[in-house]
């Protein structure tokens, strides 16, 4: 079974193709120099950058992989979550593409290729399927941050999720309130890690709280009043590494701690995490020592599986396959606000 998949729900422009479970090629197109200028990504601009960037991407995986379109058995492409604009490029572009070859073309969702993606080993650039363990899955990226159950493979169900903002949205916002480039997230974990941890306490929202949802405006907020009351600290850089570092070590406690009370509450031995959150460095290190303490394993996304790739959209679509999902050409568009639990099963 020979896949063409296509991710254009944010701000990458990625391609792969897969190979009987094997990943050929997967090049990515990031549009994040485009969007730094205004601090965030801009749909409309995303849009456009996905339309120039598509067909080039997508060729160039073809190329790598030396073969060719009319090769491909499948062809699968986000339908949502994400940008309507950005979504819409990429889904409709290669659903008419499928059409017009009369392939069968399948639509992905988006939260659900980042759940699996931590079983693509990056090595074999093969689905480890056969470790595969009941687990607590943490996925936290720009757009969301959740708990999911996952019973069995493509078997899973949300236990909690963000009731505001994303993870990787307080990253980002909290490093523009300190005057840090965009996409803020690395640009504070690279800072961070110089930093004391200790120096500064933010709160730790819903900690205490006994469901599994976060909420971060708050810790944004409690960011933007120390600022406002002590401006001359984001100008040491000494303090400023002191406070990233701390900034990074509420968002991760929070992660943490709940992640690991979920896997305790539901008695698995295994938690998975990705997103592109989980390439932070305080948040793998914080959940590997906690897995250590409380005898859990831990899988987390590798490389560049954590962020936005077509990958992890095609190896899901690979899995599905495998596990006897139909081939068939959908004729529905795309699925913005699509949610995981509800219906990425069907
Ligand atoms: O999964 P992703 O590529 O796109 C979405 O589906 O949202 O995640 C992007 C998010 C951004 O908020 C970015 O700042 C964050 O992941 N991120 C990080 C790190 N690398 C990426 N946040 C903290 N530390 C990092 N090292
Ligand atoms: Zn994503």
């Amino acid at each position: 079974m020979k896949i063409l998949a296509i991710e254009s729900s944010c701000d990458e422009t990625a391609a792969a193709v897969i190979d009987d479970g094997l990943i050929l090629s997967d090049p990515i197109a990031s549009q994040i120099q485009l969007h730094a200028e205004y601090g965030g990504v801009v749909p409309e601009l995303a849009a456009r950058e996905h339309l120039k960037n598509l067909l080039p991407v997508a060729r160039q995986a073809l190329d790598r992989a030396g073969k060719r379109i009319s090769d491909m058995d499948l062809i699968a492409a986000t339908q949502g979550p994400g940008l309507p604009p950005a979504l819409l490029v990429g889904f409709h572009a290669f659903q008419t593409l499928a059409f017009a070859l009369d392939k069968p073309f399948i639509g992905v969702n988006h939260h659900e290729a980042h759940l699996y993606s931590p079983w693509i080993d990056p090595q074999t650039k093969r689905l480890n399927q056969n470790s595969f363990q009941p687990n607590i899955s943490l996925i936290v990226s720009g757009g969301h941050t959740m708990l999911v159950k996952v019973d069995s493979p493509l078997n899973h169900h949300v236990i909690g999720a963000t009731i505001d903002d994303a993870a990787g949205e307080c990253f980002d916002k909290t490093a523009k309130l300190l005057g840090l480039p965009y996409p803020g997230g690395p640009v504070l974990d690279q800072l961070a890690s110089k930093g004391n941890p200790k120096a500064y306490v933010f709160p730790r929202p819903m900690l205490k709280d006994p469901g599994f949802d976060f909420s971060f405006s708050g810790l944004k907020t409690s960011v933007r009043y120390f600022i406002q009351k002590h401006p001359a600290l984001v100008e040491d850089h000494r303090h400023l590494q002191d406070l990233c570092a701390s900034i990074q070590a509420a968002i991760v406690d929070v992660l943490v701690k709940k992640t690991i009370r979920a896997a305790l509450q539901s008695e698995v031995a295994m938690i998975t995490a990705s997103g592109g959150v989980s390439c932070n460095r305080g948040l793998r290190n914080g959940l590997q020592e906690a897995c250590d303490a409380n005898g859990l394993s831990l899988r987390i996304a590798q490389g560049r599986y954590c962020t936005d790739n077509a990958a992890m959209v095609g190896m899901l679509a690979a899995w599905k396959i495998d596990s006897g999902a139909s081939l068939q050409h959908i004729e529905e568009g795309i699925r913005p606000g699509w949610r995981l639990e509800t219906d990425a099963n069907e």
